[in-house]
């Protein structure tokens, strides 16, 4: 056979992958094929191949008779808005995309090239796990690829799409990853899978009810986001990398905006209502500052009682966290803390400013909470803050109160710049409970109790339910107006470019796990 014939032989036999009643078998279901994929994440015609003729060596179960170029995994480098950014797309037309030990050699190499280049990873998952034909060398494959992830974990972005199945130990490798995105209705993940608990526990549960979208992204928090279908979850892939620098020595990307970087919104002065417990929505604040309100919610629908996402001020990239008074009162529980933690870890490790607005009543109390390890949990929350190095500011719209003040990226654990309010409550505790606690004799012997407890309560409120104790101390540096918050932060932020902290040289610290 004439030479350029049987290469162009090969090429068709790889991108036909397990073939066509497959692929149709794949569009039937729902989801896109590997190389769709891979087409609709690169900018169009960017992407370059690796490893396409690449075959496995099983000889055992008749697998010497089914060689298919590529074995099962897309795997290459291409341009996201430009910039390069490396890949591998599971191919479930092949073996179900299960992982064999060639399979897994080549997401190693393009893991191995992306480090090597300082560039992001995306990991396309649709797999049935570890190619059960090749036993041993195919748990082997999967742990070289958590070693990877391990090592790059802090140094390159690692995005993590569950496109398909991804079960048993497979999940560790996008649980290492910093983002997951599944898609709802054709994705799950779990460790073990309905059969085995019905075996064990002798529960009934479907594959979407264990999983699913739903339950990574509201209940366990596995999941950072969930996107209708695969289109809108590769769409959300380039809008999260358009935030991030390529590795952890770059600064994100700058962007140009028309959004004047001194514009003021009259509503900002009447956001927060009159009564001190009454909620609002933070997510009002936060599109109002943004650079054309643009937000992009990380965990959206998980401890709703703290937003986190990026956003631009002014151009720049910044991570937002804020407390979320419309959802327990913007409490501080265990899933919040660990959800804020983990943001702000991954904002520091990549040079993104951390922009904190802070509306916090303290931390939920419970012996739910209590007995959950919400000491342990919320100390990550205040370990990250603290051992950020990256330029921090902080903007008190209302409560700041109790260990929870000291949490949410207060001036003592090396805040740059911290605003607040004129609506600003900073205390120990709220007005009611300190009163009484520290009235409660002579509350009690009043003839008039309610009377005697509104006299103190006014009294704490004009003496520390307001910014201005904190502010005589430095501990807020301006008490602002709030239109005025976008210019300000935007300010601050334009004089923290040249912002240089470190932390002690250590291994690594011991983050309260
Ligand atoms: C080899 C596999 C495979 C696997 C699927 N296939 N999983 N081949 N190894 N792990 C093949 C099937 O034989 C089939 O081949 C094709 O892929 C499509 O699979 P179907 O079963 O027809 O598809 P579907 O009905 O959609 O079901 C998908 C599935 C199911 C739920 C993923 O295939 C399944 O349960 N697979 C086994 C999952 C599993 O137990 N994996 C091991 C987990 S433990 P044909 O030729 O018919 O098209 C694990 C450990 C990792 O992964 C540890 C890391 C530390």
């Amino acid at each position: 056979m004439d030479a350029i014939k049987y290469l162009e032989d090969l090429e068709r036999r790889a991108e036909l992958g397990g073939g066509a009643d497959r692929l149709k078998k794949q569009h039937d279901a729902g989801k896109l094929t590997a190389r769709e994929r891979v087409d609709l994440l690169f900018d169009p015609g960017t992407f370059q191949e690796a490893d396409k003729l690449v075959t496995h060596r099983c000889r055992d179960f008749g697998m010497d008779e089914q060689v298919i170029p590529g074995d099962g995994v897309v795997c290459g480098q291409g341009r996201v808005d430009g910039r390069p950014v490396f890949a591998f797309a599971q191919d479930f037309t092949v073996f179900g995309g299960s992982l064999s030990e060639t399979n897994a050699a080549k997401i190693v190499k393009v893991m191995d090239l992306a480090l090597k280049m300082g560039a992001p990873i995306v990991g396309l998952n649709d797999s049935g796990g570890a190619r059960i034909q090749e036993g041993v060398l195919s748990l082997g494959g999967y742990a070289d690829i958590f070693l990877r992830n391990t090592l790059a974990s802090g140094v390159i972005p690692q995005i993590s799409a569950i496109m398909g199945p991804c079960a048993g130990g497979a999940v560790y490798s996008p649980a290492i990853t910093d983002f997951n995105i599944m898609v709802e209705g054709t994705s799950y993940m779990f460790v073990t899978g309905p059969d085995v608990i019905k075996t064990v526990t002798h529960e009934e549960v479907t594959k979407e009810q264990l999983g699913g979208a739903k339950t990574h992204n509201e209940i366990s928090g596995v999941a950072h986001f969930a996107t209708p279908d695969d289109r809108e979850c590769l769409r959300t892939i380039r809008e999260l990398l358009g935030y991030l620098p390529s590795n952890n020595v770059d600064d994100p990307p700058r962007r140009e905006t028309s959004d004047p970087v001194d514009r003021e919104d009259e509503a900002l002065e009447t956001l927060i209502p009159a009564s001190p417990n009454q909620p609002y929505d933070m997510h009002d604040l936060v599109h109002i500052i943004a650079d054309e309100g643009a937000f992009l919610e990380v965990h959206r629908h998980y401890a709703k009682n703290i937003i986190v996402g990026f956003a631009r001020l002014g151009g720049r990239s910044v991570g937002i966290v804020a407390n979320q008074p419309a959802h327990l009162a913007g409490t501080l529980d265990i899933d919040a803390s660990v959800k804020a933690a983990r943001f702000v870890r991954f904002c520091d490790a990549f040079n993104i400013p951390l922009v904190t607005f802070e509306d916090v009543p303290g931390f939920l109390p419970g012996t739910r909470q209590e007995y959950g390890g919400i000491i342990r949990h919320g100390a990550k929350l205040l370990f990250a803050y603290a051992e950020a190095t990256v330029p921090k500011l902080t903007v008190i719209t209302r409560k700041a109160y109790g260990g929870a003040y000291c949490v949410m990226s207060s001036k003592h654990i090396r805040t740059d710049v911290n605003l607040a309010w004129p609506s600003a409550e900073i205390a120990v505790m709220g007005p009611e409970g300190a009163v009484n606690i520290l009235y409660k004799r002579e509350i009690d012997a009043a003839a008039d109790k309610d009377a005697a407890r509104a006299k103190r309560v006014a009294e704490f409120k004009e003496k520390f339910a307001n910014p201005y104790v904190a502010a005589a101390r430095g501990f807020v540096d301006e008490v602002i107006r709030p239109r005025q918050t976008r210019a300000r932060l935007i300010a601050a932020l334009a004089s923290l470019d040249t912002k240089r902290d470190k932390n002690p040289p250590k291994k690594h610290g011991n983050i309260p796990l």
